[in-house]
């Protein structure tokens, strides 16, 4: 009977060895320690024999129960710690590598829009959005450049192959968002405020500096007694929110068909400070933007008085932005969905 005992403890404890989970641990309680179990059975069976044996069986009977309760528990213990029950019957392992999430994030175009239409919304400006793809008309001929104007060919325009009943309509993707203005004017009596984010379009063999699509901001005031010194006022103080307190700014001349002055607005340059560097190209100051005075014929031809009512317009490329705020060196990395890149914003 002793030898019965002994074998039934090295079996127990093999079994044990091997158990590998709570559902399995639980089996093996049943079968060894339960009411019924093989050790219970000996324990029973003691009555039957000579009071001698039953003593020195039943103190290794005991012993061995006690150290199958104690390698329960420690085996019990260490399933716990690594594993939850679920359900009675699945097990969890809660110490296994989990799967990692990772979060989404805005886009940088997308972020540095909301920068600057919180600049402008802080200054009374409303948001509107217009087509990307746009008649002729809006982009060009109200804009103060008729179908042979030599201004066009600042815009490498993609065409659109679609003819409107009238067959005369030529369709584009709009080149910038100007033609924004001229549907806002069209609608709106004065006074106006409004700021158009949104995609522009050109017919580009893109490299580093130039992409095919990108982001413009136009913005567009028009109401009485509005001056030079307003549109001035207002970019600078924009520069200044955007790129900090200390920017110099600067006004010159330039061309564009549908203002009148037409102004470049330049800040001095990041890098250098106005030193002169590769990135400004040794001029100490970078164009950020081109604006000016809503041309009167514009106006005019909107059905708004010249002689009453004034405006200034203005429009900037936001990819600009960050590519001179962090240095970025090719601007189609904006478009081209290399998380390595977008995962740096
Ligand atoms: N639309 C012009 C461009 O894309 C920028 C501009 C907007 C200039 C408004 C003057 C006024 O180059």
């Amino acid at each position: 009977m002793l030898n019965q005992v002994e074998e039934l403890a090295s079996k127990a404890l093999d079994e044990l060895a091997k158990v590998t989970n709570v559902n399995e641990l639980e089996a093996w309680r049943i079968r060894y320690l339960g009411r019924k179990g093989n050790l219970t059975q000996i324990l029973r069976s003691l009555a039957t024999v000579s009071l001698d044996k039953r003593r020195e069986v039943g103190a290794r009977a005991n012993e061995l129960k006690n150290s199958l309760d104690t390698a329960f528990n420690e085996k019990k213990a260490e399933l716990e710690s690594g594993s939850i029950l679920i359900s009675g019957r699945e097990t969890l392992d809660v110490t296994l590598p989990g799967q990692q999430i990772s979060l989404g994030r805005l886009h940088p175009t997308t972020q540095i829009l909301e920068e600057i239409c919180d600049i402008f919304v802080s200054m009374g400006f409303q948001v509107v959005e217009g087509p990307e793809v746009e008649w002729d008309y809006y982009n060009f001929e109200a804009l103060n450049m008729p179908a042979d104007h030599p201004a066009r060919d600042m815009f490498a325009t993609l065409w659109v192959d679609f003819k409107d009943k009238t067959g005369d309509r030529p369709m584009l993707l709009r080149t910038h968002t100007s033609p924004v203005q001229i549907r806002v004017m069209e609608k709106t009596p004065p006074p106006i405020r409004i700021i158009a984010p949104g995609r522009v379009y050109r017919y580009e063999a893109t490299d580093a500096t130039h992409e095919w699509m990108f982001y413009q901001i136009e913005g567009l005031a028009v109401d009485k007694n509005i001056t030079l010194a307003d549109l001035k006022g207002t970019l600078f103080e924009f520069a200044r929110r955007l790129f900090g307190e200390d920017r110099k700014c600067r006004f010159r001349c330039d061309y564009f068909p549908f203002v009148e002055p037409g102004v470049e607005v330049a800040i001095d340059c990041l890098v250098c400070r106005g030193a002169g560097c590769r990135l400004c190209g040794n001029s100490g100051w970078i164009e950020i933007l081109g604006a000016g005075m809503v041309h009167p014929e514009v106006l005019r031809r909107l059905g708004i008085d010249p002689q009453i009512y004034s405006g200034f317009a203005f429009g900037m490329g936001v990819e600009r932005i960050p590519i001179l705020r962090y240095g970025i060196d090719d601007i189609r990395l904006f478009y081209s969905n290399d998380l390595r890149f977008l995962k740096q914003f």
